[in-house]
């Protein structure tokens, strides 16, 4: 354990009054009542919170001699000082960093766990393991002292050029490496076009339904979203501009629509350059998943077709990869190459470089487009499985739309039944599903469910299930 854990100890600061080594025995018994540290942790030993505190280590032992006298912790000699293994927390395990009671929380975008239907995951079972370790000990056997210097705030050079070709040959899209910026996820990609390209009181126009992290980050920058409805052929341009003509941006999902699953169409994406074009404005698009279609070739992304320079494409390595890798990249038209590289250098700390490189191998060797072809088929099979399995309990509840590519399926409810209830059961129920009316603007709309059919490995599976959700109904 380190110092840090038990609160700022490094901060330290005399307090009148008290002394010292009562000072440290009251973090300590702190951190021990709270659950901060748990039953076996170890803790520095005595002289090493003599040189980090600065302090006497007649102080340090008297507050250690204090809390093994009170059953506290015990000396191990070699194994060093550990918190008593039998011991049980006084208060219940208190989060020192409470969840924020945000919308998104509310929605429980994030859960700590794996659930059942969780969505935006990849399958996890079918990651080729072996060879990410494999590769990954290559990578660390082959790091030399350079390599531990801080790496290049815009990616490592390697990843960039791999990144390129990839996205030429699969995505359509013509790029140098310098125009690709890795970035710790989408998140950090919007961020990052909100410093370099708009400013507060900008108006964007936002996909209705749509995900809803990027309206989140939007109003924490002072960007105004303006929703725009999405209907069979994606979002809907004519109203977008009719809403906002002067819009500085505009965020979309071109090759399946998050959450609703549909293509924007070709007519739509032209409409939607020719409208960005006009005004100088910007088109984010976000192809968080654009390699899963099932049902033909993915489709060329929509930058393939930018010949004006407007749209920034935001891909990540959350579903090709895992979403804990926390790798993603940001594709910028040349001209803007400049201004990046300027806010990365202020705002960017870099992606961990070992990560980078076990990623440049994985593409480099093949293993990445291989995952990607096997991923395609395995995510069709369970699309299939999984529709078929919940249809066969919830069919005469549910009408279940098998999307044409993506992670997710989405349930439409019958009736006036409402989405919210039902999905907020299902979590108290160690169930996973989001309600689409939590994904549009005003909280209306028809009410859905979307389940994410990834790590869901059978029909059989799927029913059981599904039994779950029909006792919830
Ligand atoms: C619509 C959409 N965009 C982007 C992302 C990727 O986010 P990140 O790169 O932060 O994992 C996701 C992941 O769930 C998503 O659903």
């Amino acid at each position: 354990m380190t110092p840090a854990k038990t609160g700022p100890l490094s901060a330290w600061e005399p307090t009148a009054g008290t002394p010292f080594y009562r000072q440290i025995y009251d973090r300590f018994r702190g951190a021990i009542d709270s659950g901060l540290l748990k039953p076996g942790d170890r803790i520095p030993s005595a002289r090493a919170l003599t040189q980090e505190l600065g302090l006497a280590r007649g102080t340090i032992e008297a507050a250690y001699a204090l809390l093994a006298a009170e059953g506290y912790i015990q000396a191990r000699g070699q194994a060093g000082t550990i918190v008593t293994p039998e011991l049980r927390p006084r208060t219940p395990m208190a989060s020192p960093v409470a969840p924020a009671a945000d919308a998104a929380s509310r929605l429980g975008f994030r859960p700590d766990s794996v659930l059942p239907f969780q969505m935006g995951l990849p399958a996890l079972d079918a990651f080729p393991r072996k060879i990410w370790a494999r590769l990954g000990a290559r990578c660390v056997r082959a790091m030399q002292p350079i390599d531990m210097a801080h790496p290049s705030v815009y990616g490592l050079p390697a990843l960039r050029a791999e990144i390129a070709a990839y996205l030429q040959v699969s995505r359509g899209i013509q790029c140098t490496p310098s125009q690709v910026f890795l970035t710790s996820g989408y998140r950090h990609s919007i961020e990052l076009i909100g410093l370099a390209l708009l400013k507060a009181g900008d108006r964007v126009w936002l996909e209705d339904p749509g995900y809803p992290p990027t309206q989140a980050l939007l109003r924490h920058m002072r960007i105004a979203g303006v929703p725009v409805p999405v209907d069979a052929e994606g979002l809907v341009v004519s109203e977008g501009l009719r809403r906002a003509p002067r819009a500085r941006a505009a965020v979309v999902t071109p090759a399946h629509q998050s959450p609703l699953c549909v293509s924007l169409s070709l007519p739509r994406r032209m409409a939607l350059l020719d409208w960005a074009a006009r005004n100088e404005a910007w088109i984010v698009e976000d192809d968080y998943d654009g390699e899963y279609r099932y049902v033909s070739r993915p489709l060329p992304a929509l930058k393939s077709l930018d010949r004006e320079g407007r749209v920034l494409y935001a891909g990540t390595f959350s579903k090709v990869l895992f979403p804990s890798i926390r790798l993603a990249y940001l594709v910028v038209p040349q001209p803007q190459v400049e201004r990046f590289e300027q806010v990365l250098q202020t705002f960017a700390g870099g992606s961990p470089a070992l990560t980078q490189a076990i990623v440049t191998a994985f593409i480099a060797e093949g293993h990445f487009a291989r995952h990607i072809q096997r991923m395609r088929k395995l995510y069709a099979e369970r699309r299939d499985a999984v529709r078929a399995g919940l249809e066969s309990v919830l069919g005469s509840h549910m009408r279940i739309d098998s999307p044409p590519g993506g992670m997710h399926l989405i349930l439409r409810l019958q009736g006036r039944r409402s989405d919210r209830k039902l999905a907020a059961r299902m979590r108290e129920a160690g169930l996973y599903a989001e309600a689409l009316t939590n994904w549009t603007q005003d909280h209306q709309g028809s009410p859905a469910l979307l389940l994410g059919f990834t790590n869901i490995d059978s029909q059989q599976a799927a029913q059981a299930l599904g039994r779950r959700i029909l006792a919830l109904m």
